[in-house]
């Protein structure tokens, strides 16, 4: 059965607690690329200057791929995780090769640095296709409202939520609802004392009812 309720309270709430960002209000892939591949390791405060520079520096698909691969890692000193600024240069190229940016999830997904996580926010944000994104935000906000004992560090406890956040997504609103989980859980659903009292999911969430909220999510491995 298919719960509706989840995904409309939270689409409410990011109406009115929604971030505004620079990569956010478009659908340029190559911008929303970029950011997704920055916020990988990055927190969003952090990260923000880094992207402003880097587009102001490598503006389209074609100027990133032009550059030298030290032009890249010079932009990219100080975010660290450096395997980051090699592979975007190198998807650059891959890209140009192709004659522009893959508009298909699997082909999102083959580009170097790309796992599944940021093909679904590409694939999503620039296209509107309908791919849930799911990490450790999506693991916490999801076990607690629905009291998910399922440990998320198996295979199969992987395979569970993926299935459900991607159950969840609601037809035509895949962009605004992958990222009112993100902000949700970056705001509001936080891991230590989320704010439950001023939460419009509050209602039916199973972890708050049995005050279990700290149990969630759970792991196999202490
Ligand atoms: N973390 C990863 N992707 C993000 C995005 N698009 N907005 C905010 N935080 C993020
Ligand atoms: Fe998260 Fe608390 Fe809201 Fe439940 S009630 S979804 S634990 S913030």
């Amino acid at each position: 059965m298919k719960d509706y309720n989840f995904a409309y309270k939270l689409l409410a709430w990011y109406q009115e607690n929604r971030r505004v960002l620079p990569w956010r209000d478009t659908h340029d892939p190559y911008m929303i690329w970029i950011s997704e591949i920055i916020l990988q390791q990055t927190r969003v405060v952090q990260g923000y200057d880094y992207f402003l520079r880097f587009m102001a520096r490598f503006p389209d698909v074609d100027a990133l791929a032009a550059a030298s691969e030290d032009e890249v890692l010079k932009c990219w000193q100080g975010l660290g995780y450096y395997s980051r600024a090699r592979n975007l240069h190198a998807a650059a190229r891959q890209i140009v090769e192709w004659g522009g940016f893959p508009e298909r999830y699997e082909n999102i997904r083959q580009l170097k640095g790309v796992g599944d996580y940021t093909a679904a926010a590409i694939a999503s944000f620039a296209f509107g296709l309908p791919h849930a994104v799911v990490d450790g935000n999506v693991y916490r906000v999801l076990s607690r409202y629905y009291g998910i004992e399922e440990p998320i560090d198996t295979g199969h406890g992987k395979k569970c939520f993926a299935a459900l956040a991607q159950e969840l997504l609601p037809e035509g609103k895949a962009a605004d609802y992958n990222q009112a989980v993100m902000d949700f859980g970056a705001l509001q659903c936080v891991p230590k004392n989320p704010k439950c009292g001023e939460c419009p999911l509050v209602g039916g969430c199973i972890a708050f009812r049995d005050k279990r909220v700290q149990g969630f999510p759970v792991k196999s491995r202490a």
